[in-house]
This record gives C-alpha cells, sequence and structure tokens, in this order.
C-alpha cells in the first residue's frame, strides 16, 4: 500500500454530518445580533462623505436634543480618554473617529447612542460636521509621486505616502539567470481590490459592569484572545476583566480579524451610559469601510529555455493598503506571504519587492480567505505560466508537468527561504486532467475554433502555506501564533473540548470532535467543542489563514494524546500491571498478550476520579491541555482546470466545467471538506469575473452595496467536478493540512486563464480581473482593460 493509498480513507466518522447544523438550520444559532440585554441601548456610526477632508468643526448639540438621544461622542471626545487612535495589525495606528482630517469616505467621524436603532440613524442627521475638502489620492501609483497630497500628515515628520519596502530572494542570482534565458515574458496584472463581504455583516454588543469592572463584549470576531489582549493594552483594562464572546459568526473569510471603531465606540458608549450598547454595521458600510482584500499592482516577468525549462522568475509589487495600515499578517512579513510566489515550479532564482503606499481608501489588505497574500503570488505565477506557455506557443499543462516540483525534491526548500513540507504535485495534475479528459476538451476547442467559437481551457496548480506559527517567526503584535487546548474527561466518559480557536461556520463543532474520537475511541456525539468564549477556552491567536486544522486541530490531537497517556496510568492500576504491559486499541487499553484483560476509556475514566489507588505523584482525573507550536507551516496543494465558452459579441463567461483536485493531506471530514472546496470555488468566480471595490477620482466608493458588488450565486456556478489525493503533512499530528481556503486562492487564475485562453484567436495574451462582459468584449477588440 502507498502512503497515498494508507491515507486515502479519511478518519473514522469520515462523513458525519455537521452536529452545528441541527440548530442552523431550526433557525436556532446565536449571533451577535441576536443578543439582547436588558435596557440595551443602541450605538450608530456618522461617516464621512469625502475621501479627504479636514474637520474644522463638529456640533452635535441639535443630535443630543433629541429626545431618545443618550450619548453622542466625537473625536475630540476619545481624545480626551486617549482613544482617538487605536493600533492596527500591522503596526500602524488607525483614527477610531476622526480629529484632525478624515482619509477615506465613510471614515467613523461621530458615534451616536440612542434608545433604538432608529433614533440613532436619525439623529447621525443631526450632527453638523464642517469639512474642508483636500485633494484625495486613488490611484496607488500617483501616491508616490513628489507632489502628492500626504495623507498621513498626523504621523510625525511623515513626507509623502509610502508606507514600506519589503524584498525577497536573491536579485544578482536572478538578474544572472534571466540574463541567459532564451526567453523573458514580462506582463503586468493588477489583483483588484475585493471584499470578504461575509452575510453577516460586523458588530457587537459591549457591556461594561461597573460594578465588578468587568467588560463583556459579544462581538464578530475570528480571534476573540487577540481581541481581549488588544482591548486591554488599548483602553487600559485589566485582562481578566474582560470577556470577549465570539458567538455563531456568519462567516468571516477574514472581514473579522481586526478591530473597527464600532466596536471600540461601542464599549465607551457603555462605559458612558452605565448600559449595554449594541452596534450592527449595514450591508454598505461593511463594504466601505471594513476590511477589503488585495489591491496589488503587479508586474511580473518569467525567464525560461527555448525548450519550456522555466529558469526564474522577478517580480514588483506596488501594495495599496489604503489609509490605515491595516493588513492582516506576521508582524515580519509586510507583504504577507506573498514570498511564495514561485509556486508549485522548480526553478533556479526568484526575486521580488514589493512598496506598500496609503491611498485615500479604507483601510485593511486582509486575508480574505487566504494566507496572508498567498492569493495574490498564486495567481500571479499562474497566469504567469500561462503568458510564457503563449509566448512559447507551448500547451499550459505540459509546461507545468515540465517544471513542477517532485516528490522526490521534499521536504523542499524555495528559492525564498519557505519548507513545502510534502507533495506528489505531478501525481495531482494527471488526476485533474483525466477527470477533465483534457485532451478531448483541446480537441473540441480545436473544432470549434474552427467554426470561430470562443472555448477556453483554463489550468492552475496552486500551492498554498498555511498554519502560522510558529512562534518564533510569526507574531501579531508581539503575540505569538501558536494555540490552546483543554479537554475534560468527565467521570461517565464524555468530554469537553476548549479550543483558542473560532468557528465562523467551518464546522469545528464537528470536526475536532472527530479528531478526538479518533484519538481516545470516544464517540464524537460524546465530545462537546467549546469556542470563541476568552472566559471559557486557553488562549490562541484565532482562525484565519487556514490555520485552525495545522494549529489547533493538532492541538486537540496532542491533547488528546496527553489524556490517553494519564489513562493509561490509570488502566494500570485497574489492571495491576506495570504501564509498559499495556497496549492502545480505539477506545481501550488492555494487557499485551490477553486482549480480554482491558479497560474501556470509559471505565478509566469512571475509576480516574474514584477512590483507586494510583502511582506516587499521579493525580487523578484524565484531564490535559496542550499549547501547540507548530513546527512549520502546512502546504495544501491542487490543481484545477476550467473550462468556458465566451459570447464574442456580447463577452458574456460561462463558466461551463470546474474540475478541482485538492490534496490537504489526511481528510478529518472529506463532507466538510468538499463543502469548503465548493465555497472557495464559487468566491473564485467572482472574483474572476464579476467583483471589484472602484473608486471614482474623488475617491467615491462605488461598490457600496450588492447591487454593484457582486456574489456569484449557483446561476453562475457550473457542478464543481471533485477530485483529490492525499499527501499527509509529515510534521502534523494526524497529518492533515488546512484546506478552508485553498479554492479561493487556486481557482481565480484558472478561471482567468480558461477566458484568456477563450480569447486567443482573436490574440489575447492577458486581460484583468473582473473579467465582467464589457471587459472581455473590450479585450475581444484588442483593448484590454489595463491597470
Ligand atoms: O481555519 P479554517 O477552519 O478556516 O480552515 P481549515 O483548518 O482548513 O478547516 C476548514 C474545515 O475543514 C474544518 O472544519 C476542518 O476541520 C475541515 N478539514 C478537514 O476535515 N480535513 C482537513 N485536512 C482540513 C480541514
Amino acid at each position: 500500500m502507498t502512503a497515498v493509498e494508507e491515507h486515502a480513507t479519511p478518519m473514522g466518522h469520515g462523513r458525519m454530518h455537521r452536529k452545528e447544523d441541527a440548530r442552523f438550520i431550526r433557525g436556532r444559532g446565536t449571533y451577535v445580533d441576536d443578543v439582547v440585554l436588558p435596557g440595551m441601548l443602541h450605538g450608530a456610526v456618522l461617516r464621512s462623505p469625502h475621501a479627504h477632508a479636514r474637520i474644522t468643526g463638529i456640533d452635535v448639540s441639535a443630535a443630543k436634543a433629541h429626545p431618545k438621544v443618550r450619548a453622542v461622542i466625537t473625536g475630540q471626545d476619545l481624545a480626551g480618554l486617549d482613544l482617538a487612535w487605536m493600533p492596527t495589525l500591522s503596526g500602524d495606528v488607525q483614527a477610531v473617529l476622526a480629529t484632525d482630517k478624515v482619509r477615506f469616505q465613510g471614515q467613523e467621524v461621530a458615534f451616536v447612542v440612542a434608545e433604538d436603532r432608529y433614533s440613532a440613524r436619525d439623529a447621525l442627521e443631526l450632527i453638523d460636521v464642517d469639512y474642508e475638502p483636500l485633494p484625495p489620492v486613488v490611484d496607488a501609483r500617483r501616491a508616490l509621486e513628489p507632489d502628492a497630497p500626504v495623507i498621513r500628515d498626523d504621523l510625525e515628520g511623515r513626507t509623502d505616502n509610502h508606507i514600506f519596502d519589503w524584498d525577497t530572494g536573491d536579485k544578482a542570482a536572478t538578474d544572472d539567470v534571466f540574463a541567459r534565458a532564451d526567453v523573458v515574458s514580462t506582463q503586468d496584472m493588477l489583483y483588484p481590490r475585493v471584499h470578504p463581504a461575509p452575510l453577516e455583516t460586523c458588530g457587537a454588543v459591549a457591556d461594561m459592569d461597573k460594578v465588578t469592572g468587568k467588560l463583556t463584549v459579544w462581538t464578530t470576531t475570528q480571534a476573540p484572545h487577540a481581541h481581549r489582549t488588544l482591548y486591554a493594552l488599548v483602553a487600559g483594562l485589566p485582562e481578566h476583566k474582560i470577556r470577549i464572546i465570539s458567538p455563531d459568526i456568519g462567516g468571516g473569510f477574514g472581514n473579522k480579524v481586526g478591530i473597527y471603531s464600532g466596536y471600540v465606540c461601542a464599549v465607551v458608549g457603555s462605559t458612558l451610559t452605565g448600559k449595554p450598547v449594541k452596534w450592527m454595521e449595514d450591508r454598505s458600510e461593511n463594504l466601505m469601510s471594513t476590511s477589503f482584500a488585495r489591491d496589488y499592482h503587479m508586474r511580473g516577468e518569467i525567464a525560461a529555455t527555448s525548450g519550456g525549462k522555466i529558469l526564474g522568475l522577478r517580480v514588483t509589487v506596488l501594495a495599496d493598503h489604503g489609509a490605515f495600515n491595516g493588513t492582516a499578517q506576521p508582524t515580519k512579513f509586510p507583504a504577507g506571504f506573498f514570498g511564495v510566489f514561485t509556486g508549485s515550479y522548480d526553478i533556479e532564482a526568484a526575486y521580488c519587492s514589493v512598496t506598500g503606499v496609503y491611498t485615500n481608501k479604507a483601510p485593511g489588505g486582509v486575508a480574505y480567505a487566504c494566507s496572508f497574500r498567498i492569493t495574490e503570488a498564486v495567481y500571479l505565477v499562474e497566469r504567469l505560466v500561462d503568458v510564457l506557455a503563449y509566448d512559447l506557443g507551448m500547451d499550459p499543462a505540459e509546461l507545468r508537468m515540465r517544471n513542477l516540483l517532485l516528490p522526490e525534491q521534499f521536504p523542499y526548500r524555495s528559492k525564498t527561504g519557505w519548507e513545502y513540507d510534502s507533495g506528489d504535485y505531478p501525481a495531482t495534475l494527471r488526476t485533474a486532467l483525466e477527470m477533465a479528459h483534457y485532451d478531448e476538451l483541446r480537441a473540441e476547442q480545436a473544432a470549434k475554433r474552427e467554426r470561430g467559437e470562443l472555448m477556453g481551457i483554463g489550468l492552475a496548480f496552486f500551492t498554498e502555506a498555511v498554519g502560522a506559527g510558529p512562534r518564533k517567526h510569526m507574531d501579531i503584535l508581539g503575540l505569538g501564533m501558536a494555540d490552546g487546548a483543554e479537554l475534560r474527561v468527565h467521570p461517565t466518559g464524555k468530554a469537553v473540548l476548549r479550543l483558542s480557536c473560532q468557528s465562523q461556520g467551518q464546522g469545528h463543532e464537528t470536526t475536532f470532535a472527530q479528531i478526538v474520537a479518533e484519538e481516545l475511541g470516544i464517540s464524537p456525539e460524546d465530545i462537546d467543542v467549546v469556542h470563541g468564549d476568552t472566559d471559557q477556552t486557553p488562549f490562541g491567536l484565532g482562525t484565519y489563514g487556514s490555520r485552525s486544522t495545522p494549529v489547533s486541530g493538532a492541538a486537540a490531537a496532542v491533547v488528546a494524546r496527553r489524556v490517553r497517556e494519564r489513562a493509561k496510568i490509570v488502566a494500570s492500576a485497574m489492571l495491576e500491571v506495570s504501564p509498559h504491559d499495556l497496549e492502545w486499541e480505539k477506545g481501550r487499553w488492555f494487557v499485551r498478550g490477553d486482549r480480554e484483560a482491558g479497560r474501556t476509556i470509559q471505565e478509566i475514566a469512571l475509576a480516574a476520579h474514584g477512590d483507586l489507588e494510583l502511582p506516587e505523584g499521579i493525580e487523578g482525573h484524565l484531564d490535559a491541555t496542550c499549547v501547540y507550536n507548530p513546527p512549520n507551516l502546512t502546504y495544501p496543494f491542487g490543481a484545477y482546470v476550467c473550462v468556458v465558452d465566451v459570447d464574442a459579441d456580447t463577452g458574456q463567461v460561462k463558466v461551463r466545467r470546474f474540475v478541482a483536485v485538492d490534496d490537504c493531506g489526511v481528510r478529518i471530514n472529506p463532507m466538510i471538506v468538499e463543502g469548503q472546496v465548493h465555497g472557495g470555488l464559487a468566491d473564485g468566480v467572482g472574483m474572476a469575473l464579476m467583483q471589484v471595490m472602484p473608486f471614482d477620482e474623488d475617491g467615491n466608493h462605488l461598490g457600496g452595496s450588492f447591487m454593484d458588488y457582486l456574489l456569484p450565486t449557483s446561476m453562475e456556478c457550473p457542478s464543481w467536478e471533485l477530485g483529490q489525493t492525499v499527501t499527509p503533512s509529515p510534521h502534523h499530528p494526524i497529518g492533515a493540512k488546512g484546506v478552508g481556503e485553498s479554492a479561493t486562492v487556486g481557482s481565480p487564475a484558472a478561471v482567468v486563464n480558461a477566458v484568456v485562453d477563450a480569447l486567443r484567436p482573436l490574440g489575447v495574451r492577458h486581460a484583468d480581473m473582473p473579467l465582467t462582459p464589457a471587459a472581455v468584449w473590450r479585450a475581444a477588440q484588442g483593448s484590454p482593460i489595463r491597470t
């Protein structure tokens, strides 16, 4: 049996139905907006209509006089509390409420607390703000021009809009490779500004109890523990007096990692009024002011031999970070994990430099369903490989197959210093090509081209890097990226697993119970998973970048193994044998050579709480804790094939087929994995074909509703065709890799490659996302929309 076959069967209880769905399908979930507390008040945010303007005065007297208004808070009020600015996840500062200037349209200017939501909204209109408009900077390139208006004049000594320069790889070696290459293909491309757009918008209910001094915040967060520490640091509150509860969350996708002004204002509002204060943003607020993603202007160069051996990659990026540097990524990585841009290929040298700039747009740059900018990196390299195939006149599948890393190269150290843990890339690509019947598709395409019909076949091969830490390399604001887990086994053998990570709908209550069930032989129905409440769970950095399974999933396995070892000692006392004479089989310890003499985990749990005499130093009970500090990231990968038909007259793209072969190591629950892949593929179709957050030249946001910012539905998606290969992660306790974001990372390139392939007879080599009918039509006329 090969390693792949051995692990191809999922863990026990594989496709069990999601435990949490019992409440979701009955409408019994509890989301932040479902939280209603006695005497609760409601907050609303006044937002700037300007992208860039100086505030010369704010008159709140009329709003304060509204009979149902309890408080009006301005930036100046917050300045008096030293709360007008808060740290961002990237070590910048961001205005909670504007004091001096507004720097993007939709920026928070004042906060009204009223007896009901409607009165709070009404009172916003009674606030009179004097703005002195300033020229906005909307274009990232313009931001770097010497005469560009300086956006961040709040930062001492700041005379331009430059945020950072960062580079990786070996420049000299890369230049050398390029100098001796037969072919160099160059392409400019934009990964447009998009938004995670979870169905549940962001919000909080803050309750400051002045008697106990305890602050409780129910909030839409993907990282409850990190939020608690940040509240303590920013507000100066003792951390043990802060409780963050993240109840059911209606999707996060990176949108709910950071702290938003509304959360802080709800806390201040509760402190001022002595009542709980709820703030829930509406859809437009969510789209206009909370974290965007991407906005990477990239130039990629790929060097190769005329025979199609890829030699090197050289990349420059201009990263538009908006008005405050609020990107979410480990501190040492200002461009996130973009350094993984060499992708899945065996190349000689690579170099990339990234420059970050401020513009008058909302801050963010979050990891929207990806591991910190890996989506941008994968898109870049997969588009470049297709451009090279175009220039060489080679089949893109053949070009990829010729350059993919080989199984014997793992663990593989990339040219930018990342250690890929495991993979059999050619096997995965072969599986995808076979499932798609690639040769037949190409024959069909050739026949259609004869008839003037536009059919495209697009490929993408991606490698992700998920599961941040380890702690020594990765932190957010000094908090090391490791996760805690606690496992309690009650006397009757039922268990409670307490985790630091937080589900936003990924099924953690099921899959983490499955992990413990596999390790201990307790039924997953007898294991409750508790998460999302800092008073009830151990510290950890939260859920984003597909890190739950690689980090908290590992923690769950390790803590269960610790319980198993404790159970061994108790069993040895029960059976009156040495622990060395015991053997484990799922659910019980028994005496080696005498299978009948054994004790189940349930019997052991009861005995551990009883009067059994235990060896010196053994305290009883089976409960255990652990902190998992991952030795490395895990590297899931996959091969995607997309087939599109393009209407040359209207530019309409129809995604006819999509084959996705994912390898995320051992699958805990294949049904959940497939659901994750389905969602990510839909995301990819959306980004490739429809989604962008556009701005006009005055900095007006033009994508503030779902009428303008389009989400894909089943109408735009084909019936996904999924396959798998299984290459376990060698360093993860159960061999699993993350998967939640793989499809979002891999699919946009496959769709764009397919559309460009369809347009090939018209001489199109590249067109930027989103490939709306208008963009496709223009590209077909020979004028691709340029960045
Ligand atoms: O961090 P996040 O939960 O978003 O992503 P993930 O760790 O990739 O997990 C997404 C869901 O898929 C969770 O319920 C995982 O337990 C499940 N999963 C799985 O069943 N097998 C894997 N190899 C990876 C994830």
